[in-house]
């Protein structure tokens, strides 16, 4: 049985399957849609009516096929180890013989803000973007909190729209978490060039409603009025089903070996709700990633049917705003940050560097170079930094030559 019907529990009940699996296979979610892609909700789905209808995951002919159960609209409450069961929200059980948790994240919210008030917005679920859609049309002025990667994009959507967007960052930069202080700086331009006012190091201390919209009190003593906000503070992983079950969890997720295997033998953990072992990286780590879902999700399927190495894969990320796609793949920020190219032109890649190892590479407009790039961080390459920024050499021609000459 695998709880959660998002993009891990996708990949995991499919793999399973590929891998030999042929007894019962439940997929158990919580919301009423069948399986749907998540990153369209911040993009597309904002911009494009009936898209929303377009981002699931399978068709209804793939549950048949797989012969996957789908169980929707009726969240997992509790775990009952002993008797291998699980019970739900409507009152029925059922009995697993492995369970796989693929519950994900949920978002932090504002004590100020709460998702329940009138012309609030938060960004998780298709509910979500379907309300923030059909809200944008009619707004003047929007202020986004959280200068995150959904943060900016929203931002991005509402500019295209002629809405006057003022982004409120509480941390010292856009971006922190995500990217280096490179590609942050291309970023923020794009966003100023086009009107979006950017403010960090700066809170909200007090909200007033006013007839159409709210009246935010600033850290720095000013106010700004807004006709809606939406708020994208980050997430926290949904780990309270595993941990009342008495299973090893953290404040980064459910520990889970190199297979996804739980304190539990008979419980395993996928997706971004995983505080996993890579075998790569040498350490545990969670990732908040599509990639990284997709990834682990069937990692973990394939694993509970027949075991195999340790997890060791990279993953990475994109955001896409405006006309730009931010690539993102590795490490994100290195102890050393190499630009390659020319980002006023909108056309750069960046080397993040572990002592002289490329450990990461984030791209705006170079898909060749983010090719190359990539190969470098999978070969964990030692490139001499002044050869990662010349860009008249040829970097796979460089490597190429390297591994030739290599005795
Ligand atoms: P989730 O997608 O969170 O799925 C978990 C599912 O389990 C949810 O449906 C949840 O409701 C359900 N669930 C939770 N608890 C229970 C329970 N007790 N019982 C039953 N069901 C339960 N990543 C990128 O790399 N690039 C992007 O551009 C990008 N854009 C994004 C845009 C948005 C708006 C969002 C929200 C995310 C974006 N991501 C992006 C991140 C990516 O979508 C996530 O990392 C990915 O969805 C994680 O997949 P998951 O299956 O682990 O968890
Ligand atoms: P985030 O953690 O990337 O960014 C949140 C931002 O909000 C940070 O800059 C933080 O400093 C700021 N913040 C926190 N508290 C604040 C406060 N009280 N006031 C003002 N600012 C505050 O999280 P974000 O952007 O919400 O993204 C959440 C999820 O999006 C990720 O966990 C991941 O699942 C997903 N994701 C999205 C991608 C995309 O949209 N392209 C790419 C990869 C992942």
């Amino acid at each position: 049985m695998i709880i959660g019907a998002g993009i891990a529990a996708v990949y995991a009940a499919e793999s399973a399957r590929k891998a030999g699996f042929d007894g019962r296979i439940i997929l158990c979610g919580d919301e009423g849609e069948a399986p749907y892609d998540r990153p369209p909700l911040s993009k597309k789905v904002l911009q494009e009516t009936g898209e929303a209808d377009r981002i699931s995951l399978r068709d209804s002919a793939f549950y048949d096929a797989h012969d996957i159960d789908l169980r929707l609209g009726n969240a997992a409450q509790r775990i009952d180890r002993e008797a291998r069961q699980v019970t739900f929200s409507d009152g029925t059980s059922l009995g697993y013989g492995t369970l796989v948790l693929a519950t994900g994240s949920s978002l932090r919210t504002l004590a100020q803000l709460p998702p329940e008030m009138p012309r609030v917005f938060y960004l998780r679920r298709i509910s979500d973007a379907v309300a923030l859609r059909d809200a944008l049309p009619n707004l003047r002025k929007l202020v986004v909190v959280g200068a995150g990667v959904i943060g900016l994009e929203v931002a991005a959507v509402a500019n295209g729209m002629g809405i006057e967007v003022t982004v409120l960052e509480a941390g010292p930069r856009p971006m922190a978490r995500a990217t280096c202080a490179e590609v942050c700086e291309f970023v923020v331009k794009q966003h100023e060039q086009r009107g979006v006012r950017i403010r960090t190091g700066i809170s909200i201390m007090e909200v007033t409603e006013l007839p159409s919209g709210y009246r935010l009190g600033l850290s720095g003593g000013e106010s700004i009025d807004a006709d809606a906000v939406i708020v994208g503070i980050g997430v926290v992983p949904n780990v309270s089903l595993a941990s009342s079950a008495g299973l090893e969890t953290c404040a980064s997720g459910i520990c889970v070996d190199g297979q996804g295997r739980t304190s539990d033998e008979h419980i395993y953990a996928a997706g971004e709700v995983a505080f996993h072992f890579n075998a790569r990286m040498g350490r545990a780590e969670r990732q908040e990633n599509w990639h990284h879902a997709v990834a682990h999700g069937e990692h973990v399927g394939r694993s509970i049917v027949c075991g195999g190495p340790d997890y060791e894969e990279i993953s990475g990320y994109w955001s896409d705003q405006y006309d730009f796609s931010l690539q993102s793949f590795g490490v994100s920020i290195g102890e050393r940050n190499i630009v390659r190219g020319d980002p006023t032109a909108g056309r750069f890649i960046v080397f993040h560097m572990e002592g002289d190892v490329v450990a990461g590479v984030s791209s705006v407009g170079a898909p060749r170079e983010m090719r190359v790039g990539k190969a470098l961080v999978r070969s964990a390459a030692s490139v001499p930094v002044a050869v990662l920024q010349d860009s008249s050499i040829d970097l796979a021609k460089w490597q190429s030559a390297v591994e030739h000459s290599a005795p």
